[in-house]
């Protein structure tokens, strides 16, 4: 089997020279064969294994985030025998194989059984962790378990936020009906848009890849509203792609999130792009976060194509390095990390490949700056 590796310490000095060809060596922080998990005992690992609740093979890493000395990783439940779905490393006691530890605690991340009612912090499946700058921690709880074998809802799609210094709830919103567009929302990422100390005012975006939407949500006002625009949708010309030898099609809408920096007033560009698609788009984060104005069909012209990435640049997530302004986003046909200075045009000589490795970088899937790690 493949290695499963977390690169991330590379980007740093990229940041500065993005746009000249110049391919950096990531340092590998992690690898394993296998995800491990830190089990209460090898009992109950055992049980686990016994009783199908935890398949090895069935745990794929996806989305990371980091808090202080926890460095966050989700296992979405693809297939059965998802041990737990939201998990941290402790960084302070780290080793490269560390194995993960359910966050907040086994007990949340436990599949509910039929008719049982879940604890109100409990995660089903989640793909993407977002730490905000007010020690919370927020993910998208996709509530479907085996999405790859025979898929169940087993709760609602909610958000759910964790206050980082207790461990515990702080609110569990679960999206409204109208919020979400049938079966075919999926709900695989959230950014969450906020300035230092105002903790209230935050919003978070949810883009919706099967359903071509993002779903605001105002923790202040506590509501939601779903936007609608012709870029959240997939490109029918890029779909079809081959990653680590593997062809496949897929119709992934909006995916990627990016935020670059506030303006005074605190409203900030929100880039954002399909992931069957080589371009990027942008839109004020004023016209989303107004209820009134992100629903209003006459809204349309207020987004921006940004430009094009380029032949195979096909992009799952993206991230902005706030002191330098410049994007580093994943590269799924490339097997590895572009960046493009935001202050640029979007084209693709604007577009530079930071790091590349066909074993050791296929499916780069998800990507974060961390100021923490420019000391590693
Ligand atoms: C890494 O740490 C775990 C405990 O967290 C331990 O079981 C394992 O033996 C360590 N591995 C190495 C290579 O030191
Ligand atoms: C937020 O709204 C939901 C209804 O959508 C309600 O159940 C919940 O209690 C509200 N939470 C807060 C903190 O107001
Ligand atoms: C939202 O936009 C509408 C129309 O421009 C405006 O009347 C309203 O005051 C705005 N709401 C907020 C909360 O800014």
């Amino acid at each position: 089997m493949r290695q499963t590796t977390f690169a991330l310490a590379a980007t740093v000095t990229a940041a500065l020279i993005c746009g000249a060809s110049c391919l950096v060596q990531p340092q590998e922080v992690f690898s394993w064969k296998e995800m491990e998990f830190a089990w209460p005992s090898k009992e109950a690992m055992d049980e686990a294994v016994k009783s199908g609740e935890y398949i090895r093979e069935n745990n794929l890493p996806l989305g990371i985030d980091r808090w202080k000395d926890k460095l966050f990783v989700t296992v979405p439940r693809w297939k059965a025998g998802v041990a737990a779905s939201l998990n941290y490393i402790d960084l302070s006691t780290a080793n490269t194989t560390s194995p993960l530890t359910p966050y907040p605690s086994w007990m949340a991340n436990k599949l509910p059984k039929e008719g049982e009612h879940p604890p109100e912090d409990h995660v089903v499946s989640v793909f993407r962790a977002f730490v905000d700058s007010c020690d919370r921690l927020w993910v998208m709880e996709t509530g479907l378990a085996d999405i790859l074998g025979i898929p169940h809802q087993v709760t609602s799609p909610a958000i759910v936020i964790f206050d980082l210094n207790t461990d515990k709830v702080i609110r569990r919103y679960q999206l409204k009906p109208e919020d979400i567009k049938g079966d075919d929302s999926f709900f695989a990422n959230i950014v969450v848009d906020m300035q230092p100390g105002k903790c209230d005012e935050a919003f978070a975006y949810i883009p919706d890849l099967g359903g071509y939407g993002i779903v605001v949500y105002s923790y202040k006002d506590n509501d939601s509203w779903r936007v609608k625009h012709n870029f959240f949708h997939f490109d029918p010309l890029q779909g079809d792609m081959t990653i680590g030898g593997v062809n496949f099609q897929w119709t992934d809408g909006v995916f990627g999130l990016a935020l670059g920096n506030p303006e005074q007033n605190g409203d900030r560009t929100v880039y954002f792009h399909p992931l069957a698609s080589t371009m990027e788009f942008s839109v004020n984060s004023h016209v989303l976060k107004n209820k009134t104005i992100a629903t209003d069909p006459h809204s349309y012209s207020l987004y921006k194509v940004e430009g094009s990435k380029g032949p195979k640049s096909q992009t799952s997530e993206s991230t902005i390095d706030s002191k330098t302004g410049v994007m580093f986003f994943t590269q799924l046909q490339k097997d590895g990390i572009a960046c493009w200075n935001t202050k640029m045009p979007l084209d693709p000589p604007n577009v530079g490949m930071i790091t590349q490795d066909n074993e050791k970088l296929i499916f780069t899937n998800d990507i974060t700056v961390s100021l923490l790690f420019y000391n590693m």
